[in-house]
């Protein structure tokens, strides 16, 4: 089964006619990717990756998540932005992330622990509190090798790891996922002798949660990256077309696009299981960086329903009208869970008897999705059989493949962020680093 899109309730919105007429600007957007023609196409190195990812390199991460998971207790991986999100996305679906004893003794994997996204001392301290007596290996994962945030707390790690183990055991503990060929991190890690990890050149940050900066994390989990990268590829292949009605990642692209033009600037991708949330911050951060330039851009933000109808639920249904809502209907559910005759019944939830949680759940996806689009809130709804780690693999891709092309419609360059580099040029100048004296 394939991922789809339903976009059945956005129908009073946008007119079919009007995903017709721009199947032809799909089709040369989707020239531009596929040629690597357009803007930004030094960096499409993910676009056929699923299909020729480097196989030596994967073993070496298979082996080397085999002796971290052998040799610790407690994982850190050291990364911010794309790399970071997509390992703790994926982690956190499969619900592999547990920091706790238990999750060891039942899955072989080390209690995984997430650093170098922040520079908050109070984090860092209770981390070195949770490690406390544990056996720690770590992953710093880098593609520039001089982020700041990452840099800091990896340089405070690496002196932990060395005293704590000394200089060589520590390098045999710290393992880095940089730049194939060049940068700070790079010459860092061969002059101790770490382990280290290629990311391509042309593969950008948030483009790579399936290269090594997603799949070495992963795999410590225990997640089966052979799966992920079969679920990857099956996208990848699905996903090549550039027929509107048969490439759901590209209908995606367009419908938002179409939104966006009718003032819809705010999309709320919205789940219903709470371990997609660090995918909704993965998905914020791909898109939120690679289209919000030029003073353009669609925002966008993430909700954990149906928590969260409790807080915004509101704004949804009466607020500004700006908002379109993309639903996870992840279909099929493990879950069992069945609701039983009360002989007291003073709760009255006896007409639910006999139902399970998870069909509970989704009737109230339904419910929601009809009173959000009857509020003026129009909705799409993105079929995702099951979690698991190949539909892991094919989510990425598909919103890899779809931001792309959202990012080639709406006119700016998906695959670059010059605005990050603002606050930067800020931090540097008040910290006093040498060369931005003068700003
Ligand atoms: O998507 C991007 O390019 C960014 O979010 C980067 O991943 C992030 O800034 C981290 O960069 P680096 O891997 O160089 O430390």
């Amino acid at each position: 089964k394939k991922i789809t899109l339903d976009y059945s309730q956005s129908l009073h919105l946008i007119d079919q006619k009007e995903l017709d007429f721009l199947q032809e600007k799909v089709s040369q957007c989707h020239e531009l990717l596929h040629s690597k023609t357009g803007e930004g196409h030094q960096c499409l190195g993910w676009l056929d990756w699923p299909e020729q990812y480097d196989q030596e390199e994967f073993l070496k991460i298979q082996e080397a998540a085999e002796k971290i998971r052998k040799q610790s207790e407690v994982f850190i991986v050291v990364g911010i932005g794309g790399s970071y999100l997509g390992a703790r996305a994926a982690i956190e679906m499969l619900n592999m992330l547990a920091c706790t004893c238990k999750h060891e003794e039942q899955t072989g994997a080390p209690a995984i622990y997430f650093a170098g996204h922040n520079m908050s001392s109070i984090y860092l301290k209770n981390l070195y509190n949770n490690i406390e007596g544990k056996d720690v290996s770590i992953n710093v994962i880098s593609k520039s090798g001089t982020t700041t945030e990452t840099a800091i707390v990896f340089r405070l790690l690496k002196e932990y790891m060395e005293k704590r183990y000394g200089r060589k055991e520590a390098g045999k503990r710290i393992f880095v996922t940089t730049n194939k060929c060049k940068g700070a991190l790079k010459t860092l890690a061969g002059r101790q002798g770490y382990e280290t990890f290629g990311i391509p050149e042309n593969i950008g940050g948030r483009y790579s949660a399936l290269t090594a900066v997603g799949l070495l994390p992963m795999a410590v989990a225990g997640i089966d990256i052979e799966q992920v990268m079969a679920g990857g590829q099956a996208a990848c292949r699905d996903l090549s077309d550039d027929s509107l009605e048969r490439n759901p990642a590209y209908q995606y692209a367009t419908i938002r696009n179409l939104l966006y033009v009718k003032g819809k600037t705010i999309e709320v991708l919205a789940y219903y299981e709470p371990n997609l949330f660090y995918f909704g911050e993965w998905y914020k951060q791909l898109f939120g960086e690679s289209e919000g330039k030029d003073g353009k851009g669609i925002f966008p933000a993430s909700l954990n329903f149906t928590t969260d109808l409790h807080a915004m639920g509101q704004y949804i249904q009466e607020g500004r009208k700006d908002i379109f809502e993309t639903t996870l209907n992840i279909e099929e559910s493990e879950d069992k869970i069945i609701i039983k005759r009360a002989e007291d019944d003073s709760d009255g939830l006896n007409y639910l008897q006999g139902k399970t949680l998870d069909y509970i759940n989704k009737k109230a996806m339904e419910g929601v999705m009809r009173a959000h689009c009857d509020g003026g809130v129009p909705n799409l709804m993105l079929c995702i059989p099951r979690i698991s780690p190949y539909y892991v693999g094919s989510l990425i891709y598909f919103f890899e493949k779809a931001c792309a092309m959202s990012g080639y419609l709406l006119g700016v360059n998906p695959f670059n962020q010059p605005g990050v580099e603002a606050y930067k040029r800020n931090m540097f100048h008040i910290l006093g680093k040498p060369g931005y004296e003068s700003l």
